[in-house]
């Protein structure tokens, strides 16, 4: 339970760059919804870059508030939103969690595993709430295909194949800092996979191109990669992801089943033409950004964020199960490296 008295909550937001500024918006979107419960949501927003949090603060009807995590922390509030760049991302979880306040955190815990486990044991000796941001639990399309899956509609797997799909690479020195793109795009692919399946992941085998920028494979990372996912019932699947899909922001899951199959991202927008005569579909305009793929499932996490600092919900996303995902994606950059397939280290 939180601190938060019913009826009210202050957010408090650091760090306002790429993601950070939508969350404001996002949080600035779920007031009228949480009005209409009689809980008056409030933001405050902190970015080392002063003017650029006092701009995001203006466009959402935020206050900006200098002094970073302290500085919100000290100006009262009863959750912690963090958005920072992610090697920072311990140090805030933990100053969160000693204030006594439920903390959402964007992906991942931290830059590795090892640095991850004293984040989680800080957690769990302070009893602190951390909400890790894995958006696509929120995603209607992944709901429905949870829901499918372990209703038995679909049988047993027998194979599936996950993608993550960026239009454009974000810049060099955002890549430089992100883990290897394992690490950044497709620890989404491994958390879903885990969450919807109820498995654990015991074995990757990578493999990465660069074909794409030069600086990319400068700064030690590739703009391209695959991955052979095993679960620990044997089933087999692939997990790909790419810095350069000019057809748009293109994110899918597909589960195929002895019964049925699924797909997660198969829509009018879905970044594809078919090749068959007489096939239009799909037709619409692909996304071009995660923001825009994903804009409801943000708004749903932040949503679910507010419950759980108001005590209605338990954490829908757990630091330990995320984790649990950056385990796999460690393993898929240490199958990178050596060019073998590599054991997950369950924890
Ligand atoms: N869930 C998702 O889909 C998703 C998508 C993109 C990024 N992310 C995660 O979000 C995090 C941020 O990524 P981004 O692309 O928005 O980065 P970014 O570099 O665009 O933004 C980070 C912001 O934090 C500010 N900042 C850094 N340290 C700070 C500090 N100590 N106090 C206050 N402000 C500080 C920076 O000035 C910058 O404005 C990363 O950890 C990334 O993994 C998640």
């Amino acid at each position: 339970m939180s601190g938060a008295s019913v009826g009210r909550v202050r957010l408090g937001l650091v760090g306002v760059g790429r993601i950070g500024a939508m969350h404001a918006h996002a949080i600035a979107d779920l007031r009228e919804q949480f009005a209409a419960r009689d809980v008056d949501l409030t933001l405050a927003v902190t970015d080392v870059a002063e003017e650029h949090a006092r701009a995001v603060a203006a466009e959402v009807g935020a206050t900006a508030v200098p002094g970073g995590a302290a500085g919100l922390l000290a100006a009262g509030v009863d959750g912690l939103v963090v958005a920072t760049g992610t090697p920072t991302h311990p140090e805030l979880i933990r100053a969160g969690v000693e204030a006594g306040v439920p903390v959402f955190c964007e992906k991942p815990v931290a830059g590795s595993v090892a640095d991850s486990l004293p984040v989680l044991a800080h957690v769990a000796e302070h009893g602190g709430t951390v909400q890790i941001g894995h958006q696509r639990r929120f995603d209607a399309g992944y709901l429905e295909a949870r829901r499918r899956f372990q209703a038995g509609e679909l049988g047993w797997l027998h194979s599936f194949r996950a993608v993550t799909a960026d239009v454009s690479p974000p810049p060099v020195a955002f890549l430089a800092t992100s883990g290897g793109l394992f690490r950044d795009c497709s620890v989404h692919d491994f958390d879903i996979l885990r969450w919807i399946t109820g498995r654990e992941i015991v074995e990757v085998y990578a493999r990465g191109s660069n074909r794409g920028d030069p600086a990319i494979g400068e700064v030690g990372d590739v703009d391209t990669a695959l991955a052979v996912v095993t679960l620990d019932d044997g089933t087999v699947g692939t997990v790909t992801a790419t810095r350069y899909n000019g057809a748009g922001h293109d994110v899918r899951l597909e589960l195929s089943g002895s019964d049925a199959s699924v797909m997660v991202g198969l829509d009018e927008a879905t970044a594809l033409r078919s090749t068959e005569p007489g096939v239009d579909f799909p037709a619409g305009t692909a996304h071009r950004t995660f923001a825009e793929r994903f804009a409801g499932a943000y708004r749903n996490e932040l949503a679910a964020f507010v419950e759980v600092v108001l005590g209605e919900r338990d954490n829908p996303c757990p630091p330990d199960e995320a984790v649990a995902a950056s385990r796999v994606a460690d393993a898929a950059q240490a199958s990178l490296a050596s060019g073998r397939p590599e054991r997950v280290e369950l924890g």
